[in-house]
This record gives structure tokens, C-alpha cells and sequence, in this order.
């Protein structure tokens, strides 16, 4: 029989696109366009749980984007920093626990210094879960899990036969989060730029021509909304 209760997503992956572009048609520098972005962040967390979304993961720099001018990668590396001490009563005094995925090792001993300090402090929050995805690509991630089960096969007498996909997800950065329901991309582009390629296997894809800097909790609504119309057969017949 066909379910009548709204269906919610319990974990949405957003990939925020069009801060670069939003400024760019303003005539301003792109990082104004990024500092838009960072207080968009913030609205869609803090609306999450309203709208019965547990689990958020943002795409916040790729393992590609450092490929754009020194002063861009600069820049956004500082607006992480600050985000996260900004950021850090609020966030809780709200219940939210942040975590982060992707390659640590590149980013400045600073920072990640940061990034552990607000992993732990916000360690016992429940309200709402936010994965900050940053220098990440879901390649590099499969690369480091294979890395890592390679390293226990040869080190420490992992049996090669019990690899199985429990414990290749259990090798990656999102161990302990579930996999994604829905993937949304703003700002018209309709690919997936090496985001989260393992977890999203079976999750549901929205694309809005909307740039990230004016992705409100409206927009973001209405695109849940639509989600609950789709029928996720996973293989199977369906309802
Ligand atoms: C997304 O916006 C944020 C990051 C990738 C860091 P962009 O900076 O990619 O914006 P556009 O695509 O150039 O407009
Ligand atoms: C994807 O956006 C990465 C992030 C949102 C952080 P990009 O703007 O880097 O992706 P491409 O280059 O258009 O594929
Ligand atoms: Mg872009």
C-alpha cells in the first residue's frame, strides 16, 4: 500500500555551487561571494531539523579546487577558520555537532587544529549533524580507505576475503554517518564533481538554477518537497 505520511530525507548532501558567479554578476570579487555562502550555511542548519532533516553534509572545497588563484584558496581557508570560531557558541548552544571529511593533511596545522577543537567540543550534540566537507573528493577518499585496508592486510592480519562493502565503508571518512537520501546541486550544473561517489549510490538528485548565495530555507523546503513525491525502489518493484 502506498505510504500517505510526508516523506523526509534523513540526510541531504548539498553541493553549494554558484558563490563565484552570484558575485561576479554583482561586479564584486568572488570571495564576497563565498562570504555569502558561509551565512547561507548557517540559515540551512539552523532550518534543518524544522523541516525533519537530521543529517546535512556541505561541499565546501573539492580536492580539485586548488586549482584556483592562491588568493581565492586563501581566502576561503580563512572564512573556514573563522566560520568555526564564529560559529562555535552558537552552534553549541543549538545542539549541532560538526564534523568534517576529506584530506586533513594538506590543510594548515592551524586549521585542523580548529577543526579538531569544534569535532570535540561539539561531540555530545544531537539537535543536528554537520559534515563539512573540506579538501574532498570521494577518489582520494576511496584511494585512502583501499591505503588503509592495504596497510591492515600487510601490517596487521587483515584477512583480504572479509573485505566486503561493510567494511570498505567502514574504511572511509563517513564511517560513522549514514549514507546520503539526497543529493541537491545549486546553480544549474547538473554533475557530481567527485562528491561523496560511494555514499551516494542510491540517493535521489535535485539540480536547482539557484546560486548558492541565495538558497534560502524556502527554496530548500520546496526541494524537500519534491522528494517526497519519488518512490526509491533500490532495486526493487516499488510500492
Ligand atoms: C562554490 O561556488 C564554492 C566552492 C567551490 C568553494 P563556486 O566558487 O564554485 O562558484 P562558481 O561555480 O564559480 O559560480
Ligand atoms: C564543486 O564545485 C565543489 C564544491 C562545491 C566545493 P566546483 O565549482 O568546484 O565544481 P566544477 O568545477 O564546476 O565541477
Ligand atoms: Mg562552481
Amino acid at each position: 500500500m502506498p505510504s500517505t505520511a510526508p516523506k523526509t530525507p534523513e540526510h541531504v548532501a548539498i553541493i553549494m555551487d554558484g558563490n563565484g558567479r552570484w558575485a561576479t554578476q554583482k561586479g564584486w570579487p568572488r570571495l564576497v561571494g563565498h562570504r555569502k555562502g558561509a551565512e547561507r550555511v548557517k540559515a540551512i542548519v539552523r532550518a534543518a531539523p524544522d523541516l525533519g532533516v537530521r543529517w546535512l553534509t556541505i561541499y565546501a572545497f573539492s580536492t580539485e579546487n586548488w586549482k584556483r588563484s592562491t588568493e581565492e584558496v586563501i581566502g576561503l581557508m580563512g572564512l573556514f577558520a573563522r566560520y568555526i570560531q564564529r560559529e562555535a557558541e552558537d552552534m553549541s548552544r543549538e545542539g549541532v555537532r560538526m564534523r568534517f571529511i576529506g584530506d586533513r593533511s594538506r590543510l594548515d596545522p592551524k586549521l585542523q587544529d580548529l577543526m579538531h577543537w569544534i569535532e570535540d567540543r561539539t561531540r555530545n550534540n544531537t539537535h543536528v549533524n554537520l559534515t563539512v566537507a573540506i579538501n574532498y573528493g570521494g577518489r582520494n577518499e576511496l584511494a585512502r580507505a583501499a591505503r588503509k585496508l592495504a596497510r591492515q592486510a600487510a601490517e596487521a592480519g587483515l584477512d583480504p576475503d572479509t573485505i566486503d562493502e561493510a567494511a570498505l565503508s567502514n574504511a572511509l571518512d563517513t564511517q560513522d554517518i549514514p549514507d546520503p537520501d539526497l543529493v541537491i546541486r545549486t546553480s544549474g550544473e547538473t554533475r557530481v564533481s567527485n562528491f561523496l561517489l560511494w555514499q551516494a549510490a542510491y540517493a535521489e538528485y535535485e539540480f536547482t538554477p539557484v546560486l548558492w548565495p541565495d538558497f534560502t530555507p524556502e527554496v530548500f523546503s520546496e526541494i524537500l518537497s519534491r522528494y517526497g513525491a519519488r518512490d526509491r525502489r533500490f532495486g526493487g518493484v516499488g510500492t
